[in-house]
């Protein structure tokens, strides 16, 4: 696996180039695992390209499911995220952060302590201990999916969340949107809309709130989300 330093820009033209405050990945046989463990270790957690202070867009999300503060919550590829610090602030006690790297859930385990969250490392498009946990109140994923470009990865993805999200329970997808940039953290993105979102989910989930974002990287350049919630409806009963 190669890395390159040079740019500042995100665009798939500029292959070679930094994106994301990292670099893009040149090589097609890219370790994953890696890759993120390089990003995470080689920047402070405040200046890489996902880093957010605002975590207003997200929250308003989180309320409006109305789950209780013992509701179960899996925030996929959490990555170091502070969101879970405020979720604990705010009282929301049954917490699992998962992520492919392992030197970002460390990064946010010794900050949060072992006791308050659970820690789960796993790989989203190939599941194996996650496979095996409990169905969740509520799926929280910023910025993951729209790595996933292979329609196996995406499918695996979705297989996964399918399985593990209980009846009334609720799904929140922020990825990028149709204008955003076209790499982040040097990989290459699928952007979506909220009708791809919905498709993707199919007729078990609705749609109960959409907005786009523009979130502004450390670095002042904007990028374009969509912020989706859905909830699973329990079809048994519809003709
Ligand atoms: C752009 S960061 C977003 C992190 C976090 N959600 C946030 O909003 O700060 C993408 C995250 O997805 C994780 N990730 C990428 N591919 C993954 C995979 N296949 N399985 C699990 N996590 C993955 C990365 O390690 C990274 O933490």
């Amino acid at each position: 696996m190669k890395f390159e330093k040079t740019g500042d820009s995100c665009d798939i033209s500029n292959k070679g180039k930094s994106c994301c405050s990292t670099t893009i990945e040149t090589n097609n046989e890219v370790n994953f695992k890696e890759h993120w463990d390089k990003a995470y270790l080689n920047s402070p957690e405040n200046k890489l390209g996902w880093y957010e202070t605002d975590l207003s867009p997200m929250l308003k999300l989180i309320l409006k499911t109305g789950l209780s503060k013992s509701a179960r919550i899996l925030n996929v590829g959490a990555g170091s995220t502070t969101l879970i610090d405020k979720l604990l602030d705010i009282g929301y006690s049954n917490i699992i952060a998962t992520d492919i790297s392992e030197v970002a859930l460390k990064k946010l385990e010794i900050r949060i302590g072992n006791k308050k969250a659970k820690y789960i490392i796993d790989d989203l498009t190939k599941p194996s201990k996650l496979k095996n946990i409990k169905p969740v109140d509520l799926w929280i994923d910023r910025a993951v999916l729209h790595f996933f470009t292979e329609e196996n990865e995406q499918n695996a993805y979705f297989d996964l969340l399918k399985s593990k999200i209980q009846n009334g329970g609720f799904v929140i997808l922020a990825e990028y949107n149709l204008n955003g940039a076209k790499l982040c953290a040097g990989l290459p993105v699928y952007r979506y809309s909220k009708e791809m979102l919905t498709e993707k989910l199919g007729n078990d989930f609705e749609l109960i709130n959409s907005f786009d974002y523009t979130y502004k990287m450390p670095s002042g350049a904007e990028r374009p989300y969509v912020y989706t919630l859905f909830k699973k409806i329990n079809n048994e009963y519809v003709k």
